[in-house]
């Protein structure tokens, strides 16, 4: 009976609440239930406060591997990560399990994921299965707020900068007698040159598209330059006010735009046991602001922290403010 299954789902949908988090990113879904497959309708709001909020936590989602690739799958294919050990049935998940005998490693910095990829995946989505008693939380800072808390002079210097890209944090496990696997790796992974500044696919929005894993340097600059301006810029991910602290409980599970947003899992419960699924969603080729340089006129999402002209700054003037 389509009439009664029509009440049914616009009853689904008003049960969705979406509440931002911070000022600058994040908005808490509440009132969806990934045991059951979401209606399109149900779907398009999801989808809608990842574009806008960049991460979206859902609580209490007490679900199996296949309804998270389920979900995952309604984002675009997913992807298989070529260095992460995955489940052998489901090479999609992979499982997280750090603990005493297995230390956290290549997370406690700020990066995307698989930035070396030509294209980099859409978004990850992680479900948290053992949570620590205290620590392991993980840090996200919006890179869409960060370039738009540059200077019209910054924003003017980085237009049409490229960065290349590496999985580098991975080399080391390749020792001498891995080469011949290693270039085949290499062959497989050839270096991106990824735009610095990124135009979001959907939101039209700027996006400040390096990271400090990944990134090796900027393209036509000398190294100590490239050095120089990619510090400052991995810097802006440091920003308090572009950032979301996701604390997380048994089954909380949270997507992010892995286009707009960088992630840092904190690396602060060793040795207790923190064990977590992912699964990761593919993307499209990064694509930078064509043409000359204009400022960006795509509305920003949230608050945005008010520019304060020159000279107007309340209090007493310094004589070096005169310049
Ligand atoms: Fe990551």
């Amino acid at each position: 009976m389509p009439a009664v299954r029509s009440t049914a789902s616009r009853k689904a949908e008003a049960e969705i609440a979406v509440r931002p988090i911070n000022g600058f990113i994040g908005a808490e879904i509440e009132g969806i239930d990934l045991r059951q497959p979401l209606s399109p309708a149900q779907f398009k709001i999801v989808h809608d406060a990842l574009v806008q909020y960049e991460v979206i936590v859902m609580r209490d989602q007490d679900i199996t591997v296949d309804q998270q690739m389920a979900f995952g799958a309604l984002f675009g294919e997913l992807s298989i990560h070529p260095f992460s050990p995955n489940l052998a049935d489901k090479p999609e998940v992979i499982i997280l399990d750090y603990s005493k005998d297995n230390p956290p490693a290549l997370t406690d910095i700020w990066h995307a994921d698989e930035t070396f990829r030509e294209a980099p995946p859409l978004g990850t989505i992680l479900r948290a299965k053992v949570v620590p008693e205290v620590g392991g939380d993980t840090l996200f800072s919006s890179m869409s707020a960060a370039y738009r808390g540059l200077s019209e002079r910054m924003k003017q210097h980085i237009h049409g900068m490229e960065a290349l890209h590496d999985f580098k944090p991975w080399r080391p496990l390749f020792s001498h007698n891995d080469r011949a696997k290693l270039r085949k790796l290499e062959d497989e992974f050839p270096n991106p040159w990824h735009p610095v500044v990124r135009v979001h696919p959907v939101s039209g929005r700027r996006i400040l598209y390096v990271n400090q894993q990944f990134c090796v340097r900027i393209k036509d600059l000398k190294t100590d330059e490239s050095d120089t301006l990619l510090a400052f810029l991995y810097r802006q991910a440091t920003i308090p006010e572009y950032q979301l602290r996701v604390k997380w409980k048994p089954n909380t599970l949270v997507m992010w735009d892995n286009r707009s947003v960088l992630h840092y899992a904190a690396h602060d419960y060793y040795p207790a046991r923190r064990t977590m699924e992912r699964v990761t969603v593919k993307g499209d080729r990064p694509v930078g602001v064509s043409g000359a340089y204009a400022p960006d006129a795509v509305e920003a999402n949230g608050m945005v922290k008010p520019l304060i002209a020159e000279g107007t700054r309340p209090g007493p003037k310094r004589a070096f403010d005169r310049y």
